[in-house]
């Protein structure tokens, strides 16, 4: 089922989630309609807290940067195996120089920026089995990990721009929390007092 995502200015996505534990009542049906809602949106990445739950899961999904239009594999390639859940996760070590890359975010439609982050992390996590790892990421790969795992704390990428770039942004946000947005997937507004 595609479930509504909710926009910006919804409380949700400034709480900071909280962890699961085995046996968490409707995890498998809710990992499966977040990777249903992700596609629908076109999304490479979503936070549960983006369809109402404050709790640490996030789910990616970049294979299709692996291919291009015709089929042929790109200098992104090793990203054909990277769909996968992430339950409790937490960035255990962030390292390198900062580097700029334009993200968006479903919750935050119309508007991409660059934001700097570190190119290589390493990420604690269990699996939708619970299987604890923790895994290098680097590159893009790592990028989309860090924009997730930053919903979970409550943090949107819009927070990691210059002061100036955000007070420039303000009227747009504004507008996407009050429904003015074009989007063509579902979102959920919260009315702004
Ligand atoms: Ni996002």
């Amino acid at each position: 089922m595609v479930l509504p995502i909710r926009a910006y200015g919804d409380p949700v996505l400034k709480k900071v989630a909280k962890d699961i534990e085995p046996g968490h009542p409707g995890l498998k049906q809710l990992i499966a309609d977040m990777f249903e809602t992700m596609y629908e949106a076109s999304g490479v990445g979503l936070a549960a807290p983006q369809v109402g739950h404050s709790i640490r899961l996030f789910i990616v999904d970049a294979s299709p940067f692996a291919e291009d239009d015709e089929g042929k594999p790109t200098e992104d390639a090793h990203l054909k195996d990277f769909k996968k859940v992430f339950i409790n996760p937490y960035i255990v070590e962030e390292e390198g120089e900062a580097w700029p890359f334009e993200e968006g975010c479903l919750s935050i439609p119309g508007i991409r920026e660059p934001v700097e982050r570190q190119p290589r992390i390493v990420l604690q996590y269990q699996d939708e089995r619970f299987k604890e790892h923790e895994e290098a990421f680097e590159g893009f790969a790592a990028r989309v990990i860090q924009h997730e795992h930053d919903h979970l704390d409550g943090v949107l990428f819009t927070d990691h721009l210059p002061p100036l770039r955000r007070r420039l942004l303000q009227g747009k946000l504004r507008d996407i929390s009050r429904g003015k947005t074009d989007a063509k997937y579902k979102l959920r507004f919260t009315p702004v007092k």
